[in-house]
């Protein structure tokens, strides 16, 4: 008994012209011309049907609370943790839930149904976990929402951090963070690390670290979160967010670097929105880009996915929750325009964040969850290239979001009235034209 089927749609793997068939909340056949009938069919003939997208880094707690208290007038990663500083004793249970709430509409209307958010365990009242451990029960339905606890003014600098991380987990956080290059020297910030992936390895936990997000071509806690990781045995349950420090770094280190992080097993978290405009800051010209190496960690097999991290917070004014424009970023600035680096673009906002997260059933196969984005782009890359409108958005064999296409009128004479930027087929006297 199929429910709904999605007819003639496009996959990311290349395949074209598929039908899938959902029975209840799962996928049960994936298929051309498939023969059964459903309660309601889709035609998505011309689209692409991808998994849903994945945000493997993100802050819900800061979150749509530009402007308070105040703007972020130099636009740097200082100012911005100083001002969420000014910001954390003014915050309230109801408020950070209403934000957070407000923030997952935007990502439900974008086809983002999965988020792993940082939540800052800096404050003694830990209220940003409440709210978000409450925001997680909410918008379970529709969204799975991974939590960590991230020591946002350091595991070691911030007095009680060390308990109140503990206490969050808890209370039913799932991640342990840390954030070793904010810590007061490099061999706190080394200590701090160990500390944390001993805490993980006990409570047997995966850990998200924000990591050596500087210019600092000599910090090290990349290295030591890779080798404490083999140390502990926490092969692929390990991620490093931002790296930004391996961008600076002399080359002959980076590549022995890598080899270590392969060895780990290290997935790696960058952030493109935010690391080109907050990285190089101090530079004159030639200004550092501050993306860490992703095309060398890619070709080393390193699971890279590419997050949001910001929107419209202390740190980043912009962002609207769209993984596609993220996706568009990272693909730039990492001047990753081979044909299968844009596919792993593509792939950085959806499977390989899916797991780097572990979400269970995830993908577009027979068995997993109906969960899904249909995307008015014909494969990957014109998705990116487009921030393609997502015309419908199903999680659990629904309908849960929709939008009409985006399409242009024109009343120009001799030309077409509609405007649709999708490639279009072949003409018949390209398709007779001898190569080259
Ligand atoms: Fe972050």
């Amino acid at each position: 008994m199929i429910d709904l089927i999605l007819r003639g749609g496009n996959l990311p793997d290349g395949r074209h012209g598929v039908d899938i068939g959902i029975a209840g909340e799962r996928i049960v056949a994936v298929e051309p011309n498939l023969a059964a009938k459903a309660g309601r069919e889709i035609d998505v003939a011309g689209c692409l049907v991808s998994p849903p997208f994945v945000d493997a880094h993100f802050h819900m707690d800061a979150t749509l609370s530009l402007g308070r208290p105040r703007l972020n007038r130099s636009g740097t990663l200082l100012e911005g943790i100083a001002l969420w500083g000014e910001l954390k004793p003014l915050l309230t249970v109801e408020a950070l839930i209403e934000r957070a709430l407000a923030y997952c509409d935007w990502a439900v209307a974008r086809g983002l149904l999965a988020v792993r958010s940082h939540v800052d365990v800096c404050d003694p009242r830990l209220l940003a976990v409440e709210a978000l451990v409450d925001v997680r029960r909410r918008v379970k339905p529709y969204l799975d929402l991974q939590l960590v606890a991230f020591p946002q003014d350091g595991y070691y600098r911030s007095p009680g951090a060390p308990e109140q991380l503990r206490r969050a987990l808890d209370m039913g956080v799932e991640v342990v963070g840390g954030i070793p290059h904010f810590e007061r020297t490099m061999a706190d910030g080394a200590a701090s690390v160990r500390a944390l992936c001993e805490l993980a390895a006990e409570r047997g936990l995966m850990v998200d670290m924000h990591c050596d997000e500087s210019d600092d071509p000599m910090s090290r806690h990349v290295e030591t979160l890779a080798a404490e990781t083999v140390r502990l045995g926490l092969h692929g349950r390990v991620t490093g967010s931002h790296l930004t420090s391996m961008h600076s770094m002399d080359n002959y280190y980076a590549s022995k670097l890598i080899a270590l992080m392969t060895e780990a097993r290290l997935n790696v978290v960058a952030n493109p929105l935010i690391n080109i405009t907050l990285q190089g800051r101090q530079d004159t010209y030639p200004k550092r880009r501050g993306l860490t190496r992703v095309k060398e960690q890619m070709a080393a097999g390193l699971a890279v996915a590419f997050g949001q991290d910001c929107a419209m917070d202390p740190w980043y004014s912009l962002g609207s929750g769209d993984m596609l424009e993220v996706a568009h970023m990272g693909l730039h600035v990492g001047q990753l325009t081979g044909l299968e680096e844009m596919a792993a673009c593509f792939r950085a906002v959806t499977e390989t964040p899916a797991r780097i997260m572990g979400l269970d059933g995830y993908g577009l196969a027979p068995g997993c969850y109906a969960d899904c984005v249909v995307l008015q782009a014909n494969d990957p890359v014109e998705a990116i290239r487009l921030r393609a409108a997502r015309r419908y958005v199903l999680r659990r064999g629904r309908v849960i979001a929709e939008a009409p296409p985006a399409v242009s009128r024109l009343s120009l004479p001799g030309r077409p009235q509609a405007v649709d930027f999708r490639r279009a087929a072949a003409t018949a006297s390209e398709k007779g034209r001898a190569p080259g």
